[in-house]
């Protein structure tokens, strides 16, 4: 029986869902639809299909008492929306179903492990419990155990306040959960937990501490092994700026190394930013039947995430999944491969020169919502690409001779805000081509460089009417191939 919170959320989206301006949606971006996402949460395979479940405040484009959203798909494009699943109606998580994750019970059963909150003081003064909910991929109870995991498993020093994010998966008859903490150096922890049943918790060792290198509290942790190597994905909080690599705020980081059995714990051996973009925190994953691992993530920053167009009946949406590869010691994300079957209209323009100083516009090679591709094949001087441009709009890429970075600029994207709007993303040194992976989708770009060496996310509030692609070079030509699909759902 839902209760009656949960059934609120439930009647109001079953009233709103229909009525929305589908014009004004990403094509295959994932929203809420109506009101407020963050982070992906449940990214899971339960019954052969693909769940995601979300941070989801309804009633208002801000963020609010978190719910649990919902929707399921088949390709990582194609979302149906489901009924919201959680409700923040328990005592133990009156003030906000926080971030989880879900795992397919061997039973059959959906299990969803999330952060309950309540507030004693005001919200910066509360309880965070890790809790479980049972389900079948539609309608989902809350263990009446709840919470299974608190502050009494925590090592010493920890926080009870800032106790969230479970990323929780099975691992032969047991279960494993990674859980972020603050421990007493007031930064971030992973602390891992094992269980028989989900139910009973134990403290197992802490993953990885931050000790005040990269930002304080580590949010959302998910770890995996990948090509050999143990990948440990966090989103941490208040990062000082690490130039090239990490910028200021709230950021990305994944740690590669190995597992040290007797210390319980990853022993890193590569640090890099997830993604280098604007908007992009919160990375969840899950491993497909036929192996692959695809992450997904909150494509917006908390910073910025006022700063939208009023028109928009959503806020916030999730990135592109995409497919995880370790190679060279780097962590590589490309598009998941489901993308090339939504290809419409190919445009091919093979060894197009680009004269030095002249700005060209290719025939076919248009619009906002498309999978372009980009080779670089000779050139020494500067590349740029204008994407969603018109006469006074356009995002750019810029690839400065020398070729070692890729410059994201959206000073001209249409923001009357003072947000930050040039980012610099560290690609070489490369002396052969550059490859480019463009990703379009109304109100988003996603670039995808080298095969998927380095990835930058940004939210674009261009007007829809700015379409156009423009291609240049600066102090030497340029010889080019492009390959331009639309994406049609
Ligand atoms: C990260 C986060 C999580 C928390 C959730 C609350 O964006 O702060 O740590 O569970 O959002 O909505």
């Amino acid at each position: 029986m839902a209760s009656k919170a949960l059934q609120k959320a439930r009647d109001y989206l079953r009233q709103r869902l229909p009525e929305l301006p589908t014009e004004l949606l990403p094509v295959f971006h994932l929203t809420g639809g109506t009101g407020w996402i963050n982070d992906p949460n449940g990214f899971s395979v339960y019954r052969g299909e693909y769940h995601l479940f979300y941070q989801y405040y309804p009633y208002d484009v801000r963020w609010g008492p978190m719910h649990w959203g919902h929707a399921r798909t088949r390709d990582f494009l194609h979302w149906e929306p489901l009924p919201p699943a959680l409700a923040p109606d328990m005592p133990y998580d009156r003030d906000g179903c926080f971030s989880g994750s879900a795992v397919e019970t061997p039973d059959g059963r959906h299990l969803l492990m999330y952060t309950g909150v309540r507030n004693i003081g005001g919200p910066a003064d509360c309880v965070q419990t890790q809790c479980i909910a049972w389900g079948d991929g539609l309608d989902y109870e809350k263990d009446p155990g709840n919470p299974v995991l608190d502050a009494a498993a925590l090592p010493p020093g920890g926080s009870a306040r800032d106790f969230r994010d479970p990323k929780i998966w099975r691992e032969g008859d047991r279960y494993l959960a990674v859980v972020g903490n603050r421990p007493a150096d007031g930064s971030g922890a992973i602390l891992l937990y094992e269980s028989p049943d989900a139910l009973r918790w134990t403290y197992a060792g802490t993953l990885a501490e931050c000790r005040n290198e990269y930002g304080k509290m580590w949010e959302c942790p998910d770890y995996f092994s990948l090509d050999g190597t143990e990948v440990l994905l966090t989103s941490p909080q208040e990062m000082l700026a690490d130039a090239p690599e990490f910028h200021n705020g709230g950021g990305t980081l994944c740690l590669l190394g190995h597992w040290d059995a007797a210390e319980r714990r990853l022993v890193p051996e590569a640090r890099q930013a997830i993604d280098y973009g604007f908007d992009f925190y919160a990375t969840q994953t899950l491993q497909t039947p036929d192996g692959r691992r695809v992450m997904i993530a909150w494509m917006q920053s908390w910073e910025t995430s006022a700063f939208r167009p009023k028109e928009l009946p959503f806020c916030g949406q999730m990135c592109l999944p995409r497919e995880l590869r370790v190679r060279n010691g780097r962590l590589c994300q490309t598009p998941v491969r489901e993308l090339e079957a939504l290809r419409r209209n190919a445009v091919f323009h093979r060894n197009v020169t680009l004269k030095a100083g002249t700005a060209q516009s290719l025939p076919g090679v248009r619009g906002r919502t498309l999978d372009l591709l980009v080779t670089l094949r000779a050139g020494d001087g500067q590349l740029r690409i204008d994407l969603a441009a018109d006469s006074r709009r356009r995002t750019s890429l810029i690839c400065p001779a020398g070729r070692d970075t890729l410059v994201l600029d959206r000073t001209d994207s249409g923001f009357p805000y003072d947000i930050p709007t040039v980012r610099s993303i560290p690609i070489g040194p490369s002396s052969g081509e550059l490859s480019l992976r463009i990703v379009l989708d109304r109100w988003s770009l996603e670039v995808f460089v080298n095969g998927g060496a380095q990835a930058a996310s940004s939210v674009l509030y261009t007007p829809q009417e700015a379409q156009e692609i423009r291609f240049s070079a600066e102090g030497a030509d340029a010889v080019l191939d492009v390959e331009k699909y639309d994406i049609v759902l």
